[in-house]
């Protein structure tokens, strides 16, 4: 069940304007989270990274806490359910400058917090995301980057559905060395294949009837257009 604020077992909710959210501070004191997913300079963690990843996560065109519901949760996402849910981790898919949008891309970055890694959690944020920038952001390509060491996250990406697409090499300085920047992609048909029949399913379930209102009332499926 994926839509714009869900996935199977995961809800998200926006990056607030508070620098204490412990989610912030947990992301930028998790050094993998820090090293894997960025070539910037990995420096000390504390309230000034939680200020600049929180700054720079709200100018995304989106960027998302990653959340586990409640175990009794009902299915809304309401300001109780969101307060009840634990953070597991950030997602964003890259704003691109104006006079790029005519070409419909977007680069999906993620960081699972160490304590909820290995349970499928980045997996499922990735299908969301994929799901979002097709479905909701009328976008034609999704990119997604890991660096040469992280041969998980890499084997991760292809099992999805990504597909190679490069390697910018020795692009990233570590420990001393440096390492490629693996590219992988996916194209809107490519996922259309892969997911989209899922997704239509829901769709074609929750379509308007002829007269306009719903044929069908599904409790999951958000119907307010603004
Ligand atoms: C890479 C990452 C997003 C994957 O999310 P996840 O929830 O751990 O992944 P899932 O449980 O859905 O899938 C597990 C797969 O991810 C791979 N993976 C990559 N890095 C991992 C890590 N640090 N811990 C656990 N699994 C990892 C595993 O190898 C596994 O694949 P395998 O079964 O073929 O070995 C997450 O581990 C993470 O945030 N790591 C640190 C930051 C990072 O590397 N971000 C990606 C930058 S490109």
């Amino acid at each position: 069940m994926y839509g714009p604020w869900r996935s199977d077992r995961l809800i998200y909710r926006a990056i607030e304007d508070n620098d204490d959210d412990p989610l912030l501070i947990d992301i930028t004191s998790d050094v993998d989270a820090i090293v894997n997913a960025s070539t910037r300079l990995p420096l000390p963690p504390g309230k000034k990274r939680a200020t600049a990843q929180r700054e720079w996560l709200q100018t995304q065109l989106v960027g998302a806490v990653i959340c586990l519901p409640d175990p009794e949760w009902t299915g809304d996402t309401g300001a109780k359910d969101l307060a009840k849910a634990t953070p597991v981790g950030i997602i964003h898919l890259n704003a691109v400058s104006p006079d790029q949008a005519h070409h419909r891309y977007t680069e999906i970055g993620l960081r699972i917090l160490k304590p909820h890694r290995g349970k499928g959690y980045g997996s499922e944020a990735i299908k969301w995301g994929l799901h979002f920038a097709f479905r909701y952001a009328s976008l034609h390509r999704v990119d997604i980057a890991a660096f040469s060491w992280n041969t998980g996250a890499v084997r991760l990406y292809e099992r999805l559905g990504f597909t190679l697409e490069g390697r910018k090499r020795e692009a990233a300085f570590r420990d001393g060395k440096f390492w490629d920047l693996v590219e992988l992609g996916m194209l809107e048909h490519e996922w259309e294949s892969l997911y989209g029949k899922q997704a239509n399913g829901r769709i074609e379930e929750d379509a308007p009837s002829p007269n306009g209102s719903i044929s069908t009332p599904l409790p999951h499926f958000e119907r307010d257009v603004d």
